[in-house]
């Protein structure tokens, strides 16, 4: 240091980004876009008269949405869900054109961009149509619309009693479908299931009466694998196209998200020394602890500290300690660990390792949340 500024040995790289490809990352996310071909390909065998609309919402729930949905349209998957107008337009960006069905978006949001690239929109309320009669205008587009009706979540969805005035306001405009989502189609037999069917029907029957012709979707992945008869026109399915099924069925659905990391020190310590904040863990006898680069800032769940284990050189190893933000340590005995080695923090079991879903059982979430939630910047992501 002169003249109390820092001098860089090596000069900054031009463009900043949190990965160097060059170097072995922290942590990275795998995803295996043949087992979510294989996944797609499956779901849409099952329910062989119905289109299958791949829900890539939330950034593909934390697969890298493009990636997805573009493998997704090439397994035999017609449509894509998105969330937000916004990640519509993401995969229109992408060069993607298959039909795309947006159906939730902040009261601000530019429609008219979302209608000029062709993004089919849903309504659930009259003040909904005439946002987008608006940007409609605007954009010198015709809105293709679906319409919801609220069978029984009380989300967003038209209730029963303003529904025949939304349709006959909606009429004039080109109606694709009649659309709804279940509560409970992952608890098989649940009652309510019938009851939002029978909602279902009775609210298309009133769209029939005012001379549409929509088509009609209402099952998500559990509802497709456990529900032929609410397969209807399209059927949607999110969390089984990632290989995890949501009940207890065993149709051969292969995870998609693996999660590794490194070994990046191994360290020989002496019984009676403990680990990682809070020392809530103490070596029983001499031990080797091989340190992971991957905490909670990564996607590791504190809440898993004590109860979380690895796959290590072939054997499920215990996570000595709790998880910090930015590491784990590894209990492994008296085992020979390379620096460099593969940590396989969850996969898809085969080998042993454990799965997004047993992460999620023991932090008292669902598979879902997990996923989702690696979607991190610190996270690699890469495709095979
Ligand atoms: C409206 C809608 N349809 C379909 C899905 C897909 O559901 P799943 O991931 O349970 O298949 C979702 C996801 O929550 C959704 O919000």
């Amino acid at each position: 240091m002169r003249s109390g500024r820092c001098e860089l040995r090596h000069s900054p790289p031009e463009r900043l980004t949190w990965h160097d490809e060059r170097v072995m990352a922290r942590s990275e996310v795998v995803v295996d876009l043949g087992a979510l071909r294989h996944n797609v390909a499956l779901l849409a065998g099952l329910a062989p008269s119905s289109e299958t609309m791949a829900v890539v919402k939330a950034d593909g729930y934390g697969h890298g949405a493009v990636q997805v949905a573009r493998a997704a349209l090439e397994a035999g998957a017609t449509w894509l869900g998105s969330c937000s107008t916004q990640e519509a337009l993401a995969l229109r960006a992408a060069g993607i054109q298959a039909p795309i069905l947006a159906w939730l978006d902040a009261p601000d949001e530019d429609l008219a961009a979302g209608l000029a690239a062709d993004v089919e929109m849903s309504i659930a309320s009259l003040s909904d149509l005439r946002r987008i009669e608006q940007a409609a205008d605007e954009a010198d587009a015709r809105p293709r619309l679906h319409l919801k009706i609220d069978t029984g979540l009380s989300r967003n969805g038209c209730q029963p009693h303003d529904w025949p005035a939304l349709v006959e306001a909606a009429r004039k405009h080109e109606v694709v479908a009649v659309w709804s989502h279940l509560a409970s189609a992952d608890e098989i037999g649940d009652p309510s299931i019938d009851l939002q069917a029978k909602r279902f029907d009775d609210a298309y029957e009133v769209a029939r009466s005012f001379g549409v012709d929509p088509k009609r979707h209402i099952a998500n992945s559990a509802a497709l694998l456990t529900r032929p008869d609410l397969h209807f026109d399209i059927v949607r399915p999110g969390i089984a196209i990632y290989g995890l099924n949501p009940v207890p069925t065993d149709h051969d659905l292969r995870p998609v998200m693996s999660y590794r990391s490194h070994v990046a020190l191994t360290k020989r310590i002496p019984a009676g020394e403990s680990v990682s904040y809070g020392m809530t863990w103490t070596a029983q006898k001499d031990t080797t602890l091989a340190l992971v680069p991957a905490g909670y800032a990564d996607g590791v769940p504190r809440a898993l500290s004590g109860r979380m284990e690895v796959l290590l050189d072939g054997k499920r190893r215990p996570v000595a300690g709790r998880v910090c933000m930015d590491q784990i340590v590894v209990d492994c005995g008296d085992d020979e660990i390379a620096e460099g080695a593969e940590v396989v923090l969850f996969g898809d079991g085969r080998r042993g390792e454990p799965t997004a879903t047993e992460w999620a059982e023991l932090t008292g979430t669902i598979d879902y949340e997990i996923v989702c939630g690696m979607y991190r910047p610190r996270v690699r992501r890469i495709y095979t």
